[in-house]
């Protein structure tokens, strides 16, 4: 049996890359959406027309990442598609949030990103593809979003080293960056309409888009996706210009 595993597929683009799998995703026979909300992974799978595994669970529990190891193993699924989504952000300067907070986006979009991958991958065969979503956050450190970009710029150098370890295996690891997408995500940062002259000023990207070319990039064996011309541009200043004068630039 081959499967996709979806994190973070309770909503925003890990719900639209649920439903695009299920449009498109040849060979795969089960789709499994994780997250914490389980109601609201129930809406994603109302919409999916192949077989759907809910498992509400948070990636940052040792013994929930446990019983998703176990169910790998219990089932004997091959993982054709790891989609690692699950991740949030904070807006603030960092002596100003909570430490849960600075703490909470290591561990889920570093540390409980890392575990999933590291379970998922001895059920990985050739031809496997694993998706990491990044973010232009990790181009360049930013201001007030601090750990955030830090753990962004995690996603992106893991994601690049390990594409380089899993070429042999014929596995591609691919590192999508969205810009801002007005998903769960923006409130939950505590972005709103004038608390940051960046965001309100930054082009959006639609969620079912990125979702929808990043997975034909994944299918292509890109490394890196970022879509809009305006974030493909920030891409190569970033990598150009000194930091200290791209932080200046965007101050969010
Ligand atoms: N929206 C943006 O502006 C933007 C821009 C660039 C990159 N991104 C990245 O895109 C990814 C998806 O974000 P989104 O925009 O789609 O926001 P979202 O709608 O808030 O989605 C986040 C998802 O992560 C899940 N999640 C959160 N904590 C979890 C945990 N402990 N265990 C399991 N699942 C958990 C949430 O579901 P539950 O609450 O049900 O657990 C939800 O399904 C994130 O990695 C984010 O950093 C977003």
């Amino acid at each position: 049996m081959k499967i996709a595993v979806i994190t973070g597929a309770s909503s925003g683009i890990g719900r639209e890359y649920a439903l695009e799998v299920s449009r498109t995703g040849t060979g795969i026979d089960e789709i499994w959406l994780i997250a914490r909300r389980e109601d609201k992974l129930r809406e994603t799978a109302s919409g999916i027309s192949r077989k759907v595994r809910i498992l509400p669970l948070d990636i940052t529990d040792s013994g929930c990442l446990e019983r998703y190891a176990a169910l790998l193993k219990e089932t004997g699924a091959e993982v054709s598609l790891l989609i690692n989504n699950a991740g949030y952000g904070k807006l603030g300067d960092f002596d100003s949030l909570a430490v849960s907070d600075n703490t909470g986006m290591v561990r889920l979009n570093c540390e409980a990103l890392t575990a999933v991958t590291a379970l998922t991958l001895p059920f990985m065969k050739n031809g496997g593809e694993i998706i990491n979503v990044c973010s232009i956050a990790a181009f360049a450190p930013n201001t007030r979003m601090a750990v955030y970009c830090s753990t962004k710029a995690y996603v992106l150098s893991l994601s690049k080293a390990l594409r380089g370890e899993l070429k042999k295996r014929g596995i591609n690891v691919l590192a999508v960056c969205p810009g801002p997408m007005d998903t769960e995500f923006l409130p939950t940062a505590g972005i709103a309409p004038g608390s940051s002259h960046t965001f309100d000023t930054l082009p959006r990207v639609n969620p079912s888009v990125m979702a929808r070319k990043s997975l034909a990039a994944s299918k292509k064996k890109k490394g890196v996706y970022t879509n809009r011309l305006f974030y493909k541009f920030y891409r190569i200043i970033a990598k150009l210009l000194p930091h200290s004068i791209v932080m200046k630039m965007c101050g969010t």
